[in-house]
């Protein structure tokens, strides 16, 4: 806002999100600042949008459970691009795979194409990038299941004047989508996922997008879920956003159990032949426990592109999960992991030689 109450105007907002994107993108510095950085850039976005949540609404009333997981309810999606460290190295996720398929030689003189699944009503990890990437160089290919976020979306981008970057907006599942010919994207994004990829489409949607651009750079180029038995007395909290340091005073202690399940390019070919409501994971030994407080968990480290990592505790998508089911597990159990599929998808587990639990 101006100091009269109005808004800046579009061309002043546009400017004003561009450099902003660029200290997103660079910033090395304190978390504290970051945190004003990513808060000002969401700022230009949201009152760009036609989006408002219902003020007297439950922020998680409204979310569609499709065929391939949870789609959260635009409210919630608008809070996503609040979590600082998530939205930043999201961006600089897209920023780097971009740049990596503008420098990589082409068939066509044409734009690099993004297509971006499950964009919010903000679509935080592309309309910034709008704004240091010309129309003639990347085009973007809005996707959402709710038709408010895309409304939303269309009237950002029509404010910041932005249009040219868009291909099109589209209410789609990303689970069902087709690709139109001739739109092949050289990147696909796509942030719709939870801690250790339970509940929500992440895992479907990069599957079904990948079928179709096998060449396709993606964002997340790769999840990693790993297991732990931690001593949970030791485990630091989670980051809150108004913290001035990144890392909190903690000295975990956790004993690696191996990598249970990890979704990116290579992994998903080698799912092309499989059929049905499961994707294969790892089985995990279980070792002697240390001392009272240890249980088994659940690590999510996500990639977004290069080297633009999300570990533990660096967000909510990081934090670490309990072990499905409510087993107490002795010495020796081996447990077989699991991947299912369909309106509920996360790890499931078994006593390994034993019948599936989902
Ligand atoms: C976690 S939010 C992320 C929002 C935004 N991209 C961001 O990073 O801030 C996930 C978004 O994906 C959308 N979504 C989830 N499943 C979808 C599906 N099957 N097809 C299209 N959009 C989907 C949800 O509606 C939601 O807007």
């Amino acid at each position: 806002m101006t100091p009269h109450g109005q808004l800046p105007d579009p061309a002043s907002d546009r400017d004003e999100l561009k450099r902003l994107t660029v200290e997103v993108l660079g910033h090395e510095g304190s978390y504290g600042i970051l945190v004003g950085l990513v808060m000002e850039l969401v700022e230009i976005l949201d009152r760009s949008a036609g989006f408002r949540a219902d003020p007297g609404g439950e922020v998680v009333e409204g979310g569609i459970r499709s065929g391939g997981g949870l789609a959260i309810s635009p409210a919630q999606a608008a809070l996503c691009a609040d979590e600082p460290t998530r939205t930043a190295v999201f961006l600089r996720g897209v920023h780097d795979a971009i740049s990596k398929a503008i420098a990589t030689p082409r068939e066509t003189q044409q734009a690099v194409q993004v297509l971006y699944a499950g964009s919010g009503p903000y679509a935080t990890l592309g309309i910034p990038l709008m704004t240091l990437f010309p129309p003639e160089q990347v085009r973007f290919t809005i996707l959402d299941l709710h038709p408010v976020s895309i409304q939303s979306v269309k009237a950002i981008v029509g404010r910041l004047g932005l249009g040219k970057s868009v291909a099109s907006c589209v209410v789609a599942d990303a689970c069902r989508y087709v690709i139109p010919e001739g739109e092949i994207p050289a990147v696909i994004v796509s942030e719709t996922m939870d801690a250790a990829l339970g509940n929500e489409p992440q895992v479907a949607i990069m599957r079904h997008l990948l079928s179709q651009a096998p060449g396709a750079r993606l964002v997340p180029e790769s999840v990693q879920v790993d297991a732990f038995l931690l001593d949970t007395s030791r485990e630091p909290e989670r980051i809150e956003p108004d913290r001035e340091d990144s890392i909190p005073a903690s000295s975990p202690d956790r004993l690696p159990l191996g990598r249970v399940f990890t979704l990116d390019a290579p992994t998903i070919g080698k799912w092309t032949t499989l059929t049905g409501d499961r994707l294969p994971a790892a089985t995990i030994e279980m070792p002697a426990a240390p001392g009272p407080h240890y249980e088994p968990y659940l690590f999510t480290t996500i990639v977004t592109h290069g080297n633009h990592i999300l570990r533990t505790h660096d967000c909510g998508l990081t934090s670490p999960r309990a072990f499905p089911g409510e087993g107490k597990w002795a010495t020796g159990d081996r447990i077989q992991f699991h991947y299912r599929l369909g309106t509920d998808p996360g790890l499931g587990w078994s006593p390994a030689g034993a019948p599936a639990v989902s």
